[in-house]
Parts: C-alpha cells; structure tokens; sequence
C-alpha cells in the first residue's frame, strides 16, 4: 500500500507542500550544467540590453525541475511569473485575457505546453514573434480584425513530451532546454539540502543509500527522503543511516536501483507475458492496468535510460539487463549457449 501511495501523490500538490525545497537561486539550483551556463550568458545579455528574455521551452521525464527554473528565471530577472498551463486554456479568450494582464518582461508559465489546443496555439503564434494579438470584433459582413499590441514577455513553456509539439510552437522559442537525469554526486547534493531544510539528521551514507535509489529525479530524491524520516523516526532514533536508509526503502518495495512494484510489473510483463517483446505500448498498458500515458511519461524513461528496456519501430522489448535484475534467464544467453552446443 505504502509504495502505491508513492506513487500517486500528485506532484503538483506535494511540491506546493514542500516548496522551501525549491532552489530560488540559479546558483543553488544543482546539476544541468550546461542549461545553466547558456542560460546565465542569456539572461546577462538580456539584462545588458535591457530587454526581455526569449522564449524558452524545457522538456524532459517529469520531476527534474523544468517548474523550478521557471521560477528562478523570472526571480532572477526581477520580473513577475504567470503560471497556467496548456490544459486550462481553453478558448482564445483565456489566453487573450491572460496576454493583455502581463507587464513588460513578465514571464508566462505554461507547463503541459503540448497540451494546448490547435485554436488557441493559432493564437499564440503570433504573440510570440510579434507581440500581437487579433482579434475579431463584430460579427458577419462588418467584422473586423484588429490588432492589439502586447507587451514584450517571456513565455517559458515545459513539457515532458517535446515529441508532441506542433513543429511552428518549437521553432517560436528561442531557447530549447533538454533537462537530463541527474547524476549520484548530484541528487545527494540535493537530498543533503532537502535534510538540512527540512532539519532532519542524516549521514551521508544514508543520503547515498536514497540517492542510488532515486531514478535520477530531484523530486524523487526528496520524497524517499521524507519517508525514510518517518521510518527512522518511528523505527529507529530518528537519524538517517546507511541502514535505516535500507531498511526504510526495501519496506517500501524500492530496490537497490530505485525500481518500485510498477516498473517490476512492466519488465515481468514484457518479459512472461510476451516472450521478452516487442510489445505495443498500449497492449502493455492493458496488461498492467496502468495508462500508456503514464508509462510512456513517467515509468518508461528512467527504464530506457538504465537500458532495461529498448523502444523499437515495432514496441518494447526487454533488454538482457532486466532479465538479470529481476533473476531470469535471458533468452539470449540460451540462444548463445545453444549456439556453441551446435
Ligand atoms: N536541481 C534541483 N535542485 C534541487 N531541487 C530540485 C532540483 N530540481 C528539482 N528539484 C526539486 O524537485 C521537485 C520537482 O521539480 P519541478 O517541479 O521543477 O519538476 P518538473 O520538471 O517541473 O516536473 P513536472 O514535469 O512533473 O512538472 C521540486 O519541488 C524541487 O524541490
Ligand atoms: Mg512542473
């Protein structure tokens, strides 16, 4: 029960809730090096001029902190941000009211970005080149268009499907940033925070333990870190070590690379129900009861990442690698063993 609740607090919710986890300054923001560098060269010459920024796309699996640096960007600026997101925009007018409420250099936020519909992206297009929004007034015979100028804004969009981005959207930003999974050094740097801001004591091989376990994701990171405190707290004196660390975490059906129940589920899938792949990503959905969405969003990156699962033209299939995490033979091998048999 425990690992399924992990798994379906509602992102958005949870980082309210714990918001002072939330870097505010660039410099404290860890990892994406290279997004940082080109965006600090971007936001000095941007100052320099003193004009607004460009607009910017982040994209990658969720978790990594595309909604962060929206933050700290429009921080760093000194100029105000306007969250929303492509869902709830749902007619032209929404997004006409929202455009003609921003101030000069303000930042729009839309996250969910590939989930704007096809009208209201029309509208978009040309607010982003040229600051201008047409608008139709009256009706039949003697409507007209006229346009209204906008301020000059930066609209940040993030996704985690860049893939589903109508190619005239991606070529409107002048920036875009592929976030990547972070790296052991750097999800502890993170967690080592988290414990200090949260005033929970913690060695640093407990923060080890929980940064090998946390699939390359800040969030992640932080939400083991919070459950393994109340492990420890119950459990054991209170302080994160090594041990409590894995205890904690084998309680909650998390192993030794961060896998939980689902990703297990996936992999046996592939592999006990369809021979190893390919497999379509929805028939795999309906195996698992689990929506192609949130397979494909948030389940299958960090596995692909791994190289536990392989996409192909044809579906997915497992690799070598899971059959030996989860203790099978891998087929391969056989073929190979039989191979020098003959
Ligand atoms: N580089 C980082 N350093 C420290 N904490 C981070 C970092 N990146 C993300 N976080 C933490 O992880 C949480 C999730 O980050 P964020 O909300 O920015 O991810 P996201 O990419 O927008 O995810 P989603 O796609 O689900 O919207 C944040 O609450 C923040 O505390
Ligand atoms: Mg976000």
């Amino acid at each position: 029960m425990v690992a399924d609740e992990l798994l379906n607090q509602d992102p958005q919710t949870e980082d309210l809730l714990f918001s002072g986890l939330r870097p505010t300054k660039l410099d404290h923001f860890v990892g994406q090096q290279k997004i940082k560098e080109n965006l600090l060269v971007h936001m000095d010459a941007a100052r320099q001029r003193g004009e607004s920024l460009e607009h910017l796309l982040f994209y990658g699996p969720p978790g990594l902190g595309k909604t962060t640096l929206s933050h700290i960007i429009a921080g760093e600026m000194g100029v105000e941000i306007k969250i929303t997101s492509g869902p709830a925009i749902e007619r032209p007018g929404d997004l006409a009211a929202i455009l003609t409420n921003l101030k000069e250099k303000d930042v729009l936020f839309i996250d969910e970005i590939h989930r704007l519909n096809h009208v209201v992206e029309e509208v978009l297009y040309p607010a982003m080149e040229d600051f201008g929004l047409d608008i139709v007034i009256g009706k039949g015979p003697s409507a007209r268009s006229i346009r209204l100028d906008l301020p000059k804004f930066t609209l940040i969009g993030a996704t985690t499907r860049a893939g589903l981005l109508s190619s005239p959207l991606r070529d409107r930003f002048g920036m875009v940033c592929r976030l990547e999974f972070y790296n052991l050094d750097e999800l502890k740097q993170i967690i080592t925070r988290a414990a200090k801001v949260l005033d929970i004591p913690i060695d640093p091989v407990g923060a080890d333990e929980i940064a090998k376990r946390s699939r390359g994701t800040p969030r992640i990171a932080t939400r083991l870190l919070r459950r393994v405190r109340d492990y420890a707290e119950v459990k054991t004196k209170g302080r994160i070590d090594k041990a409590t660390a894995q205890m904690a975490l084998s309680a909650l059906e998390i192993d030794e690379l961060g896998l939980d129940k689902i990703d297990r589920k996936i992999l046996s899938s592939i592999i006990e129900k369809f021979g190893g792949g390919p497999v379509g990503l929805d028939t795999l959905a309906n195996a698992i009861g689990e929506e192609s969405d949130t397979i494909e969003d948030v389940i299958e990156p960090y596995l692909m990442q791994i190289g536990f699962v392989d996409r192909t033209p044809r579906g997915r299939t497992a690799t070598p690698a899971a059959y030996k995490h989860l203790g099978l033979k891998s087929p391969a091998k056989e073929n190979s063993k039989q191979e020098k048999l003959f």
